[in-house]
């Protein structure tokens, strides 16, 4: 029996450890969010953007719920997975694309976020499941339903905005093209 307890005892430790590694990640998000809305070119993106960061600001309160059952800190773990992801997505916006292109490349930063999210708070609530926390799995779960929403608006938006990135990218090619064709054509 001894050797059970311990094995709970173990994965509840890793449970705990995961909600603060999330609960840093989030807080990464929150400050990370404005500044990708101040970078989107889309309305709609920008939209997008905002209302997450209000849903994200939720998430960091559900986990904080859940650290006020277990009476733990939720502080003291370093989310490097976030802070990755976070560095790539700002690197993106210090690069010179046209509008679409930028808002391209912020969806799909801002997606391998969500994906990063979704598998920590799939991981998270099954082990809050197996360890009978019901209360903190299904508040765990509304937060991963709401990331894999995220992640799903990001995909409708980006069948628009990569098309016009796209057609963008098309007519800066035809233009350079006309430019070549008309020298000569004046010539003649
Ligand atoms: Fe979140």
């Amino acid at each position: 029996m001894a050797s059970k307890n311990l094995e709970n005892d173990g994965l509840k430790e890793l449970y705990t450890d995961e909600l603060k590694d999330l609960y840093h990640a989030e807080n990464q998000l929150v400050k990370a969010l404005p500044k990708m809305a101040k970078a989107a070119t889309s309305e709609a993106l920008r939209q997008g953007f905002e209302e997450h960061l209000e849903q994200t600001k939720e998430h960091v309160q559900r986990l904080e719920r859940i650290f006020n059952a277990l009476d733990e800190s939720p502080k003291g773990k370093k989310c490097v997975g976030m802070e990755g992801l976070l560095k790539e997505g700002s690197e993106v916006m210090e690069e010179d694309f046209e509008d679409a292109v930028l808002d391209a490349a912020l969806i799909g930063a801002a997606q391998r976020v969500e994906h990063y999210e979704i598998a920590a708070y799939g991981t998270v609530c099954a082990f809050a499941n197996i360890l009978g926390e019901t209360q903190h799995a299904s508040l765990l779960q509304e937060t991963l339903e709401e990331e894999k929403k995220t992640d799903e608006k990001l995909t409708e938006l980006a069948t628009k905005i990569n098309a016009q990135a796209n057609e963008a990218s098309e007519e800066i090619a035809e233009e350079a093209m006309e430019k070549q064709k008309i020298r000569p054509r004046r010539v003649a």
